[in-house]
């Protein structure tokens, strides 16, 4: 089973700029990237803050973008989105009780996609009946192992100032983890930074967007300065094992020895 993560494409109508980058033309680099290279992949996850300020023009052009990509695509928002006008746009995403939250079983486990948006909050929040629906799917999966994919942290990466706007109510998330104890890995976007480590019994991975990154600030001292490291996408290997892979898909310099 393989798995790929895009994440915070940050798209606002075609032909803007953001931090002086393109991020129309990012998203289209990286989907080059996987149609060349990783086309076999069983599902693509793009997890969150597809539009920077959640708007049509922004989810047009993500959907038109999407349309050349070969592996079939999961879509996921986070606090940047407009959760209304994304469905008004993705008219065949079915909302399960008015999320963008999915349930898919693939080989080798179940992945749940959860609805972290909390309009009008930077942070994340699982509201009462998001946080029913996840323990109704873990209590179904039984001794099946879950891969959940959740825009906004529920876990502390040591950077303060993202810390503060992860999921807002994560000791709720976490009881229900812990009463059903089959969640192998997280993998979260958001921060727009790679970090690994282990969390609740499961291990987890953040990852860099496609357009432009958050520095790395262990020591709290006001906002989080926007950093230009190299975009990267993630592939999650999965069997008996997990294995996360980063790609920074706008580079070229592999050769021969
Ligand atoms: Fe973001
Ligand atoms: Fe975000």
């Amino acid at each position: 089973l393989k798995i790929i993560q895009v994440t915070d494409t940050h798209l606002a109508a075609p032909g803007a700029r953001l931090f002086g980058l393109d991020p129309l033309a990012r998203l289209d680099a990286c989907i080059d990237d996987i149609n060349r290279n990783h086309a076999d992949v069983d599902l693509v996850v793009v997890s969150g803050d597809l539009a920077n300020n959640g708007e049509r023009a922004a989810y047009v052009a993500l959907k038109e973008s999407l349309a050349r990509l070969r592996p079939p695509v999961r879509l996921m928002l986070g606090n940047h989105d407009d959760r209304d006008l994304f469905l008004d746009v993705f008219d065949g995403v079915v909302a399960e009780g008015g999320y963008v939250q999915a349930s898919v079983d693939l080989r080798h486990g179940r992945l749940l996609l959860l609805d972290t948006l909390d309009a009008g909050q930077i942070a994340g929040r699982l509201c009462a009946s998001r946080l029913a629906w996840l323990e109704r799917r873990l209590a179904e999966a039984g001794d099946t192992p879950v891969y959940v994919f959740m825009h906004h942290p529920p876990f502390r990466l040591h950077l303060p100032d993202l810390d503060r706007v992860g999921l807002a109510n994560a000791d709720e998330f976490k009881a229900v983890l812990l009463r059903h104890g089959n969640v192998r890995h997280i993998f979260a976007g958001h921060v727009h930074r790679i970090a690994t480590g282990a969390w609740c019994g499961a291990s987890f991975s953040t990852l860099r967007g496609t357009n432009h990154q958050s520095a790395l600030a262990l020591v709290d001292d006001g906002p989080t300065p926007v950093s230009l490291e190299p975009p990267v996408y993630a592939i999650a290997v999965i069997d008996d094992d997990v294995v996360v892979h980063f790609r920074e898909f706008l580079d070229r310099s592999a050769q021969a020895r």
